[in-house]
């Protein structure tokens, strides 16, 4: 399956390629309904993963090569197994019973329309006391009543317990469900069906309440606390940028980095629509850093997402250019930097996520974006010993993996390093502003970062052809009007570029230092 050991054995590799923190995703002892979003003892580790000296032996492993780890903090619900809800459930009168949400039934079914995210009403009910309980995701993952101020030290002592243990930031679970309208207004129904089968409902009663943003001035204020800067990020699919811009608060003291969904999901090589997005997340009235990513364990990898089936490898790294050459903090799922693939299951018994297992085919479930790191040619590549890994991986691994990418001065994984590289060694990437150029271009998204004395012009062409471009730069910069080229894909160009006619290869990157 993967374990703390493994990490730690792996971290010169995630040193080489030049991270500088990682995100894990949970790793407590959990009954796995939800792979470990379903939290059974927050405060320890599963067995299956390793023991609290793994964990603290990974810190200060990381450390020594100023890697920061940062833990998932999964706050919006527990697994049903965990003490405070089988309190909880026991009986009406228990002192853990307001720790979550249980209401009385309505017309002989649950108390109102509220739908769950994986299918189905998002109220179980419990025999034993004749009531419903309320679950944003599985019926096994029920809601914590943050209304309730136990709960909130409950889970503050949980975030002092791991910041205390050398944890150097959280990614925050399903951040804008936190909190649901009290008196338990219908959600309004929208036209359609979805894989489950259910009316498409607008979530309008339980995600997003202005109470959510309380909370997070109250976890900022905590983390604000220990040293070396401790990092909030918020797993939260905020809809437009007025919403995404409220997650860093007023005043700066919310979340440091909220999740850019919106860039994540462009999910078509549209070179307006990535320019508009970045250029609002950049103008953010509050003045936020932006935070890009495109894949991870919830989304289908990006190099099949945004891949033509022909040129898939050198859209993987115009997208990697697109993720790493902006001002932003990146974000990058293991193995994008190899090309990984998105390998769904082919027959619904080999799946093992529970949203495929109930909306196949048309929902396949997460397990396509969950298979192992491509290592090498080894034995299943490199990932495990045993006769079997926790999830198939593809056939494309024997070619994709590290060892091979490795020997590749073309691979897309040599492709991330020299990104990774010039966003530390170069001042203009490292440190400049993010300026849009040639605003109108239907195909090539450009953009200058510049800093005192550095310009780096960036144009990727999304396109499947060849594009010519001409850039004028501001006066004020001074510029001869040519750059002298970086890092170039396809092909490794040198050399000086004239700013008045580049000419850029269909899917082609060109990153350049204006001169
Ligand atoms: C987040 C996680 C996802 C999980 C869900 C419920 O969206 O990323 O994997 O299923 O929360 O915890």
């Amino acid at each position: 399956m993967g374990d703390l050991n493994g990490i730690t054995r792996r971290l010169d590799y995630l040193k080489g390629l030049g991270v500088d923190a990682i995100w894990i995703t949970p790793f407590y002892p959990s009954p796995q309904v939800d792979y470990g979003y379903d939290i059974a003892n927050y405060t320890a580790i599963d067995p299956a993963y390793g023991t609290m000296a793994d964990f603290d032996r990974l810190v200060s492993e990381a450390k020594k090569r100023n890697i920061r780890v940062l833990l998932d903090f999964v706050i919006n619900h527990t697994s049903e197994q965990v003490s405070w809800f089988q309190e909880s459930r026991s009986s009406r009168d228990n002192p853990k019973r307001d720790w979550y949400i249980w209401r009385d039934g309505k017309n002989g079914g649950p108390p109102n329309n509220w739908l769950s995210w994986f299918g189905g009403s998002a109220w179980t009910l419990d025999p034993k006391s004749n009531q419903y309980y309320y679950h944003y995701f599985y019926p096994e993952q029920p809601d914590l009543n943050w209304r309730n101020p136990e709960v909130k030290k409950a889970m503050f002592d949980v975030l002092r317990f791991w910041l205390d243990r050398g944890a150097s930031g959280f990614r925050i679970d399903a951040v804008s469900r936190l909190y649901e309208d009290p008196n338990l207004h219908d959600d309004p129904i929208l036209p359609g069906r979805n894989a489950y089968g259910d009316p498409n409902i607008e979530h309008k009663y339980t995600d997003n309440l202005p109470e959510v943003h309380d909370t997070l001035r109250e976890l900022r204020a905590l983390v604000d606390k220990y040293p070396g800067n401790p990092v909030l990020i918020s797993e939260a699919d905020e809809p437009n940028i007025a919403e995404l811009t409220q997650m860093y608060g007023a005043n700066l003291d919310e979340i440091q980095l909220p999740m850019d969904f919106q860039v994540a999901d462009v999910n078509e090589l549209s070179a307006p629509k990535f320019r508009k997005l970045l250029d609002e997340v950049e103008k953010n009235s509050a003045g936020g850093q932006p935070h890009y990513f495109f894949s991870n364990h919830d989304q289908p990898r990006q190099w099949d997402r945004y891949g033509d089936g022909k040129n898939n490898d050198q859209i993987a790294k115009l997208m990697a250019a697109l993720l790493l050459m902006p001002r932003a903090t990146p974000q990058m799922y293991y193995g994008e930097e190899l090309g990984m693939r998105t390998t769904p299951p082919s027959r619904v018994e080999d799946v093992k996520d529970p949203i495929g297992k109930k909306g196949w085919p048309e929902e396949k479930g997460r397990d396509g974006e969950r298979t192992p790191m491509q290592w090498d040619t080894s034995k299943n590549f490199g990932f495990s010993t045993a006769p079997k890994t926790w999830l198939w991986m593809p056939a494309s691994a024997s070619t994709y993996n590290v060892a091979v990418e490795s020997k590749d001065p073309n691979s897309i994984l040599n492709f991330y390093k020299r990104l990774i590289e010039l966003r530390r060694s170069n001042p203009a990437i490292r440190d400049g502003n993010y300026v849009t150029l040639n605003p109108d271009d239907p195909n090539v998204l450009s953009f200058l970062r510049h800093v005192d004395g550095h310009t780096v012009l960036v144009a990727l062409n999304m396109s499947s052809t060849q594009q010519k471009s001409s850039f004028k730069l501001d006066p004020k910069l001074d510029t001869k009007g040519t750059a002298k080229v970086l890092l170039a894909s396809p092909g490794s160009r040198n050399g000086s570029l004239d700013l008045s006619t580049v000419t850029i290869p269909a899917f082609g990157v060109v990153i350049a230092e204006v001169q």
